[in-house]
Order: structure tokens, then C-alpha cells, then sequence
């Protein structure tokens, strides 16, 4: 069923919960989001009703209330649109456009879906566990952060029952190391057919992606690029991809036709296709 269109609306904070760190949890009232979102789908808003700053910032949505009209953002603040947004008070309206972007798939009957984050990319996991849940599906959590204050979103899995594994670099919780060695060592358990899905830093999907091949696992990743416009137009946030069915690489939209894709399917950056290099050595023999 194809997604309904996204709607632009100003949005009312409905609740402001400051976490540790950088951390925040916004709630918004937008009853089109509330209503018709997908896990892995996002939202552009900015805070306030003025011009500045100029361009709207993506994130994902980690939940959603559709009997209050409500959803919830998972902010890191870094920089002035996250901090904008931070500092809004109940009863401020943000501008808001959403919801964007295409969701992730669920996986085939009986497949458990292991479910990859790295910080602030545990938001879009919250909807999809839900999602996997009322389907009759399983889910199982590997979030990963520098130290404990990164992993701020456990207690909704531990409500839904869904088994978190929590990593860190500096051991300050959970397996001391990288989030992939994590699933690697849940991999060597032999559980029954596996999917992976994964959201965080760029290094980390690719490490992922590896995994996935080595293994011959299905996997889709959310990619997280610079995203001006959320809707197609500023082409901002091309990323290089090649499916199989296509000769050679070229540019999509991540804000259209991502931010979710078939880890198989992207060309990350320093590593050239198979494929692209196939064709490269094959353009250059004709050539000669
Ligand atoms: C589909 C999608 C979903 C996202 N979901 C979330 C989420 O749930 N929670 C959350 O906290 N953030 C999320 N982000 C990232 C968020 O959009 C950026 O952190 C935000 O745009 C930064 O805006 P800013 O004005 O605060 O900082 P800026 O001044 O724009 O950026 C500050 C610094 O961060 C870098 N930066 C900006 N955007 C990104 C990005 N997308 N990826 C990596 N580095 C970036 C800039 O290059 C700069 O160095 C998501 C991004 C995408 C594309
Ligand atoms: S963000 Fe503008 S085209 Fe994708």
C-alpha cells in the first residue's frame, strides 16, 4: 500500500523530557505523523515560526501515540537546529513536514530480526519493534555507544520485551567493543534465519553491510546524509547505489527513495562496486 502524502503543519510540543548529556525527548502534536507512520520514516521540522534558521533538519520518528495525535523525537543536540528544537518550551510550535522517507520491510515469516543502532540511530527501532510485535514477529537489539551516557533509549525495549544487548567502547556497560562484534558473537549461537536492519554512523553501517555479506544475511540500512529539503528538490542527500538488475552505479535521493536500503545495494564511500569495477576494466579494454 503506497504511503500516504506527507503533510506540512506547525506542531505544538506537547512534552520536553531532558535525558543525560546531549540527550532530549520531544513530543509533538501532528496527527498525519501520529497516524500514518512507518518505522524508518522521518520528519523536517525547525523549531519556531521564523525564517532562522533557514533549512529544517531531518529525524527519525521513534514513536508515535496515534490516539492522542502525538509523536516523539530522540534529539542528540550538536549544532543549531538540534539545539533550537532542545530549547522549546510545552506549548511551542515547530515547523513540521512529515512523515518522509521509505520504512524499513519487515522480514519473511519466522526470520528474527536483528536490529543494529549506534547512538542516536536506536529511534527508528523503537516503532519498528512495535511494528514487529503486532505482526507476530521477533526482535532483538544490539545498541552501541562510546559510554553508558550514549545508550539512552532501554527502557521501552525492556517494556516490550524485547532483548537489548547493550555495547559500549569504554565497557561502561554491556560488551566491552564494537556493536558488530556483538551481533557476530550472537551470529556464532546459530539462531534460526536472521535479518539485519541498522541505523547509526556511517562506519558502522558498513561494517554491517561486511558482516551481512560474509554471512549471507539480508540487511537494510538507514542512511543518515545532509538533508536539505526531505522531498526530492535540493539533492542534497544523494548517495551512490547499484542494484543488481543495474550495469553501473548512480545517484539516489536518500529522502525519497531512502533513507532505507538493501545494505547490498549501496556503494560506500572508498569502496568502489564489484560490479562499477567490472564494467570500469571492461570500458578500458575496449578502448585500447
Ligand atoms: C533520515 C535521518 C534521520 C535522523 N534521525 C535523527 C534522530 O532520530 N535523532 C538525532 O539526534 N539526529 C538524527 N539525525 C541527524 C540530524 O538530522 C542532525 O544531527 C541534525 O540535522 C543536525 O542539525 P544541527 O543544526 O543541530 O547541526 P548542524 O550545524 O547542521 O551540524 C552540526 C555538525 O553535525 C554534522 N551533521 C549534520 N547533519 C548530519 C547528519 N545527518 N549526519 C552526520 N553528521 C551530520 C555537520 O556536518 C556538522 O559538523 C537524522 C538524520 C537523517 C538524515
Ligand atoms: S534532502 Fe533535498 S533532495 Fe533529498
Amino acid at each position: 500500500m503506497p504511503s500516504p502524502p506527507p503533510v506540512n503543519r506547525d506542531a505544538v510540543l506537547v512534552s520536553r523530557e531532558p535525558l543525560d548529556g546531549p540527550y532530549v525527548l520531544l513530543t509533538f502534536r501532528h496527527a498525519e505523523v501520529a497516524r500514518s507512520s512507518r518505522a524508518g520514516q522521518f520528519v523536517m521540522i525547525k523549531a519556531g515560526l521564523s525564517a532562522e534558521p533557514p533549512l529544517r533538519r531531518p529525524f527519525s520518528i521513534l514513536s508515535v501515540d496515534p490516539a492522542a495525535d502525538t509523536f516523539r523525537l530522540f534529539l542528540k543536540t550538536i549544532g543549531p537546529g538540534t539545539h533550537a528544537l532542545a530549547a522549546l518550551a510545552p506549548g511551542d510550535l515547530a515547523q513540521c513536514l512529515g512523515p518522509l522517507g521509505r520504512p524499513f520491510t519487515a522480514p519473511p515469516a519466522g526470520y528474527e530480526a536483528l536490529l543494529v543502532a549506534g547512538g542516536y540511530g536506536i529511534a527508528p527501532f523503537h516503532l519498528f519493534s512495535e511494528e514487529l510485535r503486532r505482526a507476530g514477529g521477533r526482535a532483538r537489539v544490539f545498541y552501541g555507544g562510546r559510554s553508558a551516557a550514549d545508550l539512552q533509549v532501554r527502557e521501552p525495549f525492556a517494556r516490550m520485551g524485547v532483548p537489548l544487548v547493550p555495547t559500549t567502547d569504554d565497557g561502561s556497560l554491556g560488551h566491552h567493543g564494537r556493536v558488530t562484534e556483538a551481533v557476530e558473537q550472537y551470529l556464532d549461537t546459530r539462531p534460526g534465519p536472521v535479518a539485519l536492519y541498522a541505523c547509526g554512523p556511517d562506519p558502522m553501517l558498513h561494517a554491517v553491510a561486511r558482516l551481512a555479506a560474509r554471512r549471507g544475511l539480508p540487511a537494510q540500512v538507514s542512511l543518515d546524509p545532509w538533508m536539505g529539503c526531505g522531498v526530492g528538490t535540493c539533492l542534497g542527500c544523494v548517495v551512490w547505489m547499484q542494484s543488481a538488475s543495474e550495469p553501473r552505479p548512480h545517484y539516489r535521493c536518500a529522502c525519497t527513495e531512502g533513507p532505507v536500503f538493501d545494505a547490498r545495494e549501496v556503494v560506500w564511500p572508498g569502496e568502489e562496486s564489484s560490479r562499477a569495477r567490472v564494467e570500469a576494466a571492461a570500458a578500458s579494454t575496449e578502448a585500447r
